[in-house]
């Protein structure tokens, strides 16, 4: 047993299913996050796992489980208490999907509008943000004005804005050069180690995943198929696992 699963889960997924109509994506999935671990998650393209990612930020409802986010059975929480709980998740999406009609400050300002008591602090903040992807000088600029790398590290700092616990990236590499993905690498590992955030990173780079990964799951067939090291995964006899590191 790897010695992470005595901590408790900062995130619990048990039995997730999602269905569209006969297109049965998520057929019983489970998956812990622990404490300060970076575990990626691997599936072929659709598989479930921006649907998985949407079922736990409440974008998409599932059809059946339970998600529990900080012990917190997300289904039982009212909007303000999911709201507060939500802000707890900091959530790189699929392509960095800044609003290209805002400045970059008021992309990163767009998280904490929906929290009146960061208000004061939005600026102080803001420039924290930047700072901590390397970028404070892209502050008036306009998403068309930067490169996908710049865009990815915006996105990354609109994602640590609220110091969040849990950080979610979906396709974290996806689109860039060799040089700018290591560089999008090392500043996860950095936000990871400075702020000890819990993160799951989806990801299909193979050499993503063996630079960042403590923990690995293999979403196939709907369910949570091999969990296990880079190293266990990487050297799995199984024809599907191994599908993923040719
Ligand atoms: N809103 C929706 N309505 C109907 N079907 C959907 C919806 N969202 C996702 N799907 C279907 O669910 C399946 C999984 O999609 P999903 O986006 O989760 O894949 P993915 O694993 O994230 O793939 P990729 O690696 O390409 O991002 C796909 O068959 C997709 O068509
Ligand atoms: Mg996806």
């Amino acid at each position: 047993m790897n010695k992470i699963t005595n901590i408790k889960p900062v995130l619990k997924i048990q039995n997730l299913k999602k269905s569209f109509g006969n297109n049965h994506v998520l057929n019983g999935f489970n998956m812990n996050l622990f404490e300060a671990e970076n575990l990626v998650l691997m599936g072929k393209s659709g598989s479930g796992k921006s649907v998985m990612i949407k079922c736990v930020v409440g974008l998409m409802q599932p059809d059946t489980g339970t998600i529990e986010i900080m012990g917190k059975d997300i289904s039982k929480l009212n909007q303000k208490e999911f709201n507060n709980l939500r802000s707890e998740i900091g959530f790189l999406f699929q392509g960095s999907a800044l609003y290209d009609s805002m400045t970059v400050r008021e992309n990163l300002e767009f998280p904490l509008r929906k929290f009146p008591e960061y208000a004061s602090k939005s600026e102080k903040l803001v420039s924290e943000a930047l700072e901590n992807v390397g970028l404070s000088s892209a502050i008036d600029l306009m998403p068309e004005e930067l490169s996908g790398g710049m865009k990815r590290r915006i996105a990354l700092a609109r994602a640590i804005i609220l110091r969040p616990k849990i950080i979610i990236y979906d396709e974290p590499t996806t689109g860039l050069d060799p040089i700018t993905s290591k560089e999008i690498i090392q500043l996860m590992k950095g936000i990871q180690q400075q702020f000890k955030t819990s993160s799951l990173i989806i990801t299909h780079d193979v050499d993503c995943a063996r630079v960042i990964s403590n923990r690995m799951i293999l979403l196939i067939d709907g369910i949570n198929y091999m969990e296990g090291t880079f190293n266990d995964l990487s050297a799995s006899k199984d024809k599907k696992v191994q599908e993923f590191f040719k």
